[in-house]
């Protein structure tokens, strides 16, 4: 595995625009990586629509504060449509992040994904994905099965690598490995 870019530490240990934001535009929240986390963004857009200010909160998960600092860096001045356009990979790369290394990404991407819905007035798309498979890292049934499909994930250790459910205790396996059965199944 190539070697973590030192900014995603520096990111880590000064963690910048944490913290609440008085009358954001829109507000998205989606599980952490532990139990009973949560991931909240915020969003302000400008006169012309454009990310004006970002900000982000963590509840029980420490780990995001990078990703979340890195990405609400990334996004200022940004239109919507660029920033619905901007694909998890795309925003890797600007901090030198790719391959293996993108899915620790991949719960920051999700909470703007949640931010920009809440902007346009739409429900937040992972509100609604099932109850807990894996209570180690707060894994949902829902975000199991979508991240199979989207990502085409075939095994095990790439589920456990994307969403890093079955990392803990391990007594979801069975669940986890049924899950992947059935969504290769379905293709
Ligand atoms: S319940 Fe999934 S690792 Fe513990």
């Amino acid at each position: 595995m190539r070697p973590i870019p030192e900014v995603v530490f520096q990111h880590f240990r000064r963690p910048h625009n944490k913290g609440a934001m008085k009358d954001p535009s829109g507000t998205g929240v989606v599980d952490g990586r532990s139990k009973d986390s949560k991931l909240k963004m915020h969003i302000r857009l400008d006169a012309d629509q454009n990310v004006d200010e970002a900000k982000f909160e963590t509840k029980r998960d420490r780990a995001s504060d990078a990703p979340l600092s890195m990405l609400t860096c990334h996004i200022k001045g940004k239109s919507l449509p660029e920033l619905e356009a901007m694909t998890v990979e795309e925003f890797g790369a600007v901090y030198e992040l790719f391959g293996e290394q993108v899915p620790m990404l991949l719960l920051a991407y999700e909470a703007l994904q949640a931010t920009i819905a809440n902007v346009k007035g739409l429900p937040n798309p992972f509100a609604f994905e099932g109850g807990v498979v894996c209570t180690c890292v707060t894994v949902r049934e829902g975000r199991l099965r979508r991240v199979i499909r989207e990502r085409e994930l075939k095994n095990l250790s790439e589920v456990q690598h994307w969403t890093r459910a079955c990392t803990g205790c391990r007594s979801c396996r069975p669940e986890v490995e049924r899950i992947i059965r059935e969504e290769q199944q379905a293709v």
